[in-house]
């Protein structure tokens, strides 16, 4: 009698080979982990594993685990990546996870690096200015405008795409000039606002774009838009549509002051 055969189902565990980049400010070099992977697993969880076991001081920078606080991004395979967003199912068993710093920003220690760069970028955009006489609470907008606004909203704050853009990446030497990705949608935003008085106060946004926060080095590659987490459309939907209004208000600002008066009219 034959007995009735089933081929083994692979095992739910196994061993991965990690490297994980070790070091501070004076340098570092990459340290090899054998480490135990679960089903179900994010790397997160192995760098967890890897303090757990192997190395108690490691440092790495995490908070909400679930994709919302921004701040545990690193490069994973050289990709910037959420380590709590990025399943271990996506590589192959017998692949090597290298996960490195953020590139562009200065390291603190091990994975974690110092983004004081994109607060002070912040801190150079004006805020949004309240349209006079109208009482908090009576703003109306039309929906299309809501929702562009709430696209932009989502951002994390996880930096991965001011990482990847190429105009910082490797060229420090730029980062004066450059607010980078997240900070020129931003002023998208705000010059895109229905409500935004900056206009009557003498700012005009999108020409600060150009002028101050170095929207004429971005070439619209999209890559900041590839890493997004929150896979909002950063450079068709901000910096492509920024550009075209800087130029538009550069050669005929009355357009601009026409529009902006009509539209808050309608
Ligand atoms: S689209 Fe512009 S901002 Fe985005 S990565 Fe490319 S150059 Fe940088
Ligand atoms: S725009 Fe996207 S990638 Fe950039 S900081 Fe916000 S959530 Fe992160
Ligand atoms: S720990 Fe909050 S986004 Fe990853």
């Amino acid at each position: 009698m034959n007995t009735p055969t089933s081929s083994p189902s692979p095992s739910s565990s196994y061993e991965a080979k990690f490297r994980v980049w070790r070091g501070d400010t004076d340098g570092g070099e990459l340290t090899d982990f054998a480490v135990e992977v679960n089903e179900g697993e994010v790397v997160l969880d192995i760098i967890h594993r890897i303090q757990a076991t192997a190395a108690p001081d490691l440092a790495v920078r995490w908070n909400c685990k679930a994709g919302k606080c921004g701040s545990c991004s690193a490069e994973i395979n050289g990709r910037p990546r959420l380590l709590c967003m990025t399943r271990m199912s996506v590589f192959p068993r017998d692949e090597t996870v290298t996960v490195t710093p953020l590139r562009a920003f200065p390291v603190i220690r091990d994975l974690v690096t110092d983004v004081s760069f994109n607060y002070a970028k912040a801190r150079e955009i004006p805020a949004f200015v309240p349209p006079p006489g109208v009482a908090a609470g009576a703003y109306r907008m039309r929906q299309i405008d809501v929702e562009r606004s709430q696209e932009f909203r989502k951002c994390i704050e996880c930096f991965l795409c001011q990482d990847t853009c190429h105009v910082v990446r490797d060229h420090e030497e730029n980062k004066p000039a450059f607010a980078g990705p997240r900070f020129l949608m931003r002023v998208a935003e705000l010059d895109m606002h229905p409500l935004d008085a900056a206009g009557e106060s003498g700012i005009d946004r999108a020409r600060s774009a150009q002028d101050e926060h170095g929207l004429g080095y971005c070439n619209i590659t999209k890559c900041c838009t590839e890493v997004c987490p929150e896979g909002i459309r950063i450079t068709d939907n901000a910096l492509i549509p920024l550009k075209e209004r800087a130029v538009d208000r550069k050669y005929d600002p009355l357009v601009w002051l026409g529009n902006k008066i009509g539209r808050r009219r309608e």
